[in-house]
């Protein structure tokens, strides 16, 4: 990520997405995200606090240092967290490539979301893997554009998805990356390396997945690139809204929407 620019912004309407998709992918994506009794927690890039709220209210007896690099994003989070009553997170401003910590300091290292936007994913996984004790789990989840496919099906509809995967790259970021998740994490040498792809499924059976994700998280987040793809030339005003009004006709009563992100878990050696 070049100079700490982001490519889906810090606005008020990217947190609101941000906490959408946390509240719909909750059980999808947190329903093992167990950590030990007592034990300490790092949440690397925690946003607006979208999985913060749910994986310290999940795990009441663990204690969470919560990290950003963005001081906005992290006064926010604060203020969330402290008003549903949270009391087992800490926050504080710094950068994943290079964490004000000890080694070894931490029981659990969970990061959600933010390889993708890093130029070098493996440089900040590194140092997680130093600040994360022997025998302590690390847990990463990031999405993968590349694997969306729905019915009906559209040409212009992936060309605005590609929108979105050309403008990352461009600010130095891969919106593929769940697919690399295995290489990344094998590369670090951890024990019981597991990566498991988590399926969003989503058809008109599920009105709340159809609100939450089709329409709230994903087609949000593609929407939100309209101008900047626009600008740079990528595509044309016509074709990218061709584009989202074929991602819309994938919600109705015959349509269905899939995507996969991924989890990886290892234990440090
Ligand atoms: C897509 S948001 C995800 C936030 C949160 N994990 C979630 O799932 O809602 C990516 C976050 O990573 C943060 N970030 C990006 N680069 C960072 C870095 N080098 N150090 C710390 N945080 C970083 C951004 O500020 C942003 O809040």
């Amino acid at each position: 990520m070049k100079n700490h620019e982001y490519l889906h912004g810090y606005s008020k309407k990217e947190g609101l997405r941000l906490n959408n998709q946390a509240a719909t992918l909750e059980d999808l994506i947190h329903y093992d995200s167990i950590f030990p009794r007592h034990g300490l927690v790092l949440e690397a890039g925690c946003g607006v606090g979208a999985q913060t709220k749910i994986i310290a209210s999940k795990n009441p007896d663990s204690c969470f240092i919560s990290i950003d690099i963005s001081q906005d994003s992290i006064t926010e989070a604060e203020r969330v967290i402290r008003f549903l009553g949270i009391s087992n997170v800490e926050f504080k401003q710094a950068d994943i490539c290079k964490l004000p910590f000890r080694d070894g300091m931490f029981d659990c290292v969970i990061i959600c979301f933010v390889l993708e936007h890093l130029q070098n994913p493996l440089q900040a996984l590194t140092e997680l893997k130093r600040v994360l004790r022997k025998g302590g789990t690390m847990m990463v989840i990031e999405g993968d554009h590349g694997s969306t496919f729905f019915y009906p099906d559209s040409n212009y509809a992936y060309l605005s998805i590609n929108c979105q995967i050309q403008l990352q790259k461009q600010s130095g970021g891969n919106a593929n990356i769940g697919r690399e998740l295995y290489l990344l994490l094998n590369t670090l040498n951890l024990s019981n390396l597991s990566i498991s792809p988590r399926i969003v499924y989503v058809d008109s059976s599920k009105p709340q997945l159809v609100e939450g994700f089709i329409k709230n998280t994903f087609i949000s987040m593609i929407e939100g690139v309209k101008e900047k793809a626009i600008q740079k030339g990528i595509i044309d005003n016509l074709t990218f809204e061709k584009g989202i009004n074929d991602l819309y006709r994938t919600t109705q009563s015959d349509g269905i929407f899939c995507y996969t992100f991924f989890k990886g878990c290892g234990i440090k050696k």
